[in-house]
């Protein structure tokens, strides 16, 4: 018997030294602190910093001393950071350890694809073990917690910051964040090898009016709530550990002091007990903003409103002591904002574990992680032109020609700062790699993709003309993407359709790789194009990605998650769209790109563009093809709490082995306020080998068809819908179901 009681106490006295606190310990602990603090210590805690220089200067030693600051970000390596942690935890009078944020947005060392190409992968569960491997490699570096995901929807391709979306749709998003958290925070977010995640940036930033970067947002709640809210509330729902405010002013009031936003919905709906940091010195913006008189105004309105951490600026170190003074604002809110501070640092253990060990830095660019990062470029990347010409066969000799062929910086993307350079790997290596030196034959054609100098097509003439084929590597640069690169033009810039003009003249098979940050129209060369590769910006590994794809070793998946406009004036442009009292009709969709021609009939269209997409959300071809059939609705009804089941078969018609992203959507006839003619409610991927037939089935609950409605609230309404299951948000197998009482 007293083997098996000390087994038990053996047992108990090791599980409680690892032991995660439990919530009530954690807010135990919280308290204990606040009720130690002082004022100025709170405030402290309410303050990050950002750190650029590899010094630790007096005057900082003795900030952290007197626990002036929470947190920082971007704050050296792994060595400063330990050294500013030890002066934080082992010199201040209450040890309270520093957290450490960094943009680790697609990866870290190991570099992923920018978010909006790996939403093409339509793949969760690989976007996830993504999120994992970019926390086991930024913690290594002593990073506590990444301002990502950023899961803002738009529908505006010239908004630089569409790089770092997951798309267009809400639901897809949703999914995605997600996934995002649960790789960054894994099972066990105080482990030394998790990340605190901030869902980002909350909300509406991407709805900015004329697609430029920091303008106005009009948002009607109806639209936040049925649109813009729901992936913040599936990260809340996911356990996210932090949230960031936005720049942008939502009907007239700022992201970043907007109490309906951040306390009313964030924390009074949903519950949210972790804590918001603003952008960068959004708060004291709010004074350019017209939303605020000062920094002392600023300070109010930002910790009323529901901003627990000021990152960078200055507005709660230098005011909120006065406020309290004068009874502007209480300390008991005070506590409140720190205490949500202090419950995530508790959360993240850094109370127990506030240094990094070097031991794990092997796990940095490991072989591991190059393969993860080579299989989600594989899978981001979409097919949308093929006639026959991929793949190419490996015993041709290939012209590799164009400004994105060899660039390492702009294959990474936006928000790649830790990539390394030296470890991509781009197309040409990787060509070369595959196919031998002798049957590669480079010329970069521009310097850059703003170049507008056609000195280097001699040299891409000469490399195509003793080629079997060319593959051309076009699009934006890195530093044409990203925050605060909006661009008022979608073409190709510089001289790069002249440059496919040129090669496409010369009767070689031309296939053209993509690599952008954004939907590109390309009108004018798409007919001269024999295939088309979007690659995004594909990260470290998407030379031996796309050379797998061109030359067949595997097919191509990615479906588009953002629908592409045939030219920017039809942006924004998106399929989930409302139908009007006058629907484009047949007519309308064959409208020339140009001069008005046919000026005739009274309908939502233009009059010098066809209406539709150039290529819709969810399109996506492969090396196979797919005949979808047999839908099946079963039942075709339920009730407001019931469930039913939409499948089809799918077979592959095609002679190689290929991924299919099948996709359901729904259409809510008539409801208390118009709907939209088709919503993404579901989607699988189907791996099918030649002649394989699979039955892709979706249960699909009345719920799922519910709305926001003119109240403003969650409602499922009776009535008759249509389903789909399609191969793209334009085509499908068409099918209906009723929600009755
Ligand atoms: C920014 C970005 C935000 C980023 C922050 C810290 O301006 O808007 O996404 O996380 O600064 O770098």
């Amino acid at each position: 018997m007293k083997s098996f009681t000390a087994f038990f106490t053996i047992l108990f006295l090791v599980s409680s030294v690892f032991a995660v606190p439990t919530d009530e310990e954690i807010e135990k602990k919280v308290n204990e602190l606040l009720s130690k603090m002082t004022l100025a210590e709170k405030i402290g805690q309410m303050c990050q910093r950002n750190l650029w220089s590899p010094q630790i200067s007096d005057q900082l030693a003795n900030d952290l001393k007197n626990g002036q600051v929470g947190s920082f970000l971007n704050a050296g390596d792994l060595d400063m950071k330990n050294r500013l942690q030890k002066i934080a935890v082992e010199e201040s009078r209450l040890g309270i350890p520093l957290i450490y944020g960094r943009d680790v947005i697609h990866g870290y060392q190991t570099v992923l694809p920018i978010p909006v190409g790996q939403s093409c992968s339509w793949n969760p569960e690989l976007i996830e073990k993504g999120a994992r491997m970019a926390a086991e490699e930024a913690s290594a570096n002593g990073v506590h917690w990444t301002f990502a995901p950023m899961i803002d929807i738009t529908r505006d391709p010239r908004w630089g910051r569409i790089a770092e979306t997951w798309g267009e749709d809400p639901y897809l998003t949703s999914g995605f964040a997600k996934a995002m958290v649960r790789g960054f925070q894994g099972e066990d977010l105080s482990a030394e090898n998790s990340l605190a995640a901030c869902a980002k940036h909350y909300v509406g930033y991407g709805d900015a009016v004329g697609g430029r970067d920091y303008n106005s947002t009009f948002i009607p709640e109806i639209q936040l709530r049925n649109i813009f809210l729901p992936p913040f509330h599936a990260a809340v729902d996911q356990g996210v550990a932090t949230l960031m405010s936005a720049f942008n002013e939502i009907n007239g009031i700022p992201a970043t002091g907007n109490k309906f936003t951040l306390s009313n919905i964030l924390r009074g709906e949903w519950g949210f007990d972790g804590y918001v940091v603003s952008d960068w010195s959004s708060m004291t913006e709010m004074i350019a903003h017209g939303f605020c008189k000062d920094e002392k105004d600023v300070a109010e309105k930002s910790i009323n409103a529901g901003i627990d951490m000021e990152m960078v600026s200055e507005a709660y170190r230098d005011n909120l002591k006065t406020l309290v003074k004068e009874g502007v604002v209480s300390e008991k809110l005070i506590d409140k904002r720190v205490g949500n501070i202090l419950r995530i640092k508790l959360r993240k253990g850094l109370f127990d574990h506030p240094y990094t060990s070097d031991e794990r830095q092997p796990v940095i660019l490991s072989d591991e992680h190059l393969q993860i990062a080579k299989d989600v470029a594989l899978q981001s990347i979409v097919m949308l032109k093929n006639e026959g010409t991929l793949p190419l066969s490996d015993d041709q000799t290939v012209a590799v020609i164009g400004p994105l062929a060899n660039a390492p910086v702009d294959q990474m993307g936006t928000w790649s700062m830790d990539g390394k350079a030296e470890a991509v790997v781009t197309p040409l290596v990787a060509f070369r790699d595959m196919l031998g030196q002798d049957q590669v034959n480079y010329a970069a054609g521009l310097e850059s993709s703003r170049d507008t100098s056609e000195e280097g097509f001699d040299a891409a003439v000469i490399a195509a003309n003793k080629s079997d084929a060319v593959v051309l590597f076009l699009g934006e640069e890195q530093i044409l993407s990203g925050e605060a690169k909006c661009r008022a033009f979608l073409d190709l810039p510089g001289a790069q359709e002249a440059l496919v003009k040129v090669i496409t003249e010369l009767n070689k098979p031309v296939v053209a790789v993509i690599m952008a940050g954004r939907p590109l129209t390309f009108p004018n060369i798409e007919k001269h194009l024999d295939a088309i590769l979007y690659a995004w910006h594909p990260g470290t590994m998407g030379g031996p990605a796309i050379a797998d794809l061109v030359f067949g070793n595997a097919s191509p998946s990615g479906k588009l998650t953002t629908t592409f406009p045939r030219t920017v004036g039809q942006v924004p442009i998106y399929y989930a769209h409302k139908n009007t009292g006058r629907p484009p009709q047949p007519r309308d969709t064959a409208v020339p790109l140009g001069t008005p021609l046919d000026p005739q009939g009274f309908t939502s269209k233009y009059l010098d563009v066809d209406i539709t997409p150039r290529f819709p959300f969810g399109f996506g071809l492969s090396y196979a093809s797919f005949d979808y059939k047999n839908l099946k609705v079963s039942p075709d009804w339920m009730s407001k709490d019931g469930v039913i089941t939409v499948s089809a078969d799918i077979t592959n018609t095609g002679q190689v082995q290929a991924t299919e992203v099948a996709q359901l959507y729904i259409r809510d006839l008539v409801g208390s306020a118009t709907r939209p003619v088709k919503e993404l409610k579901g989607f699988t991927r189907a791996t099918l080998d030649p002649g394989e037939t699979k039955t892709v089935s979706f249960q699909l609950n009345a719920k799922d068809c519910g709305f926001y409605g003119p109240e403003n609230k969650f409602i499922v309404e009776q009535g008759d819908f249509k389903v789909w299951i399609g191969w793209d948000s334009a085509h499908g197998l068409e099918g209906e179901f009723k929600i009755t009482e």
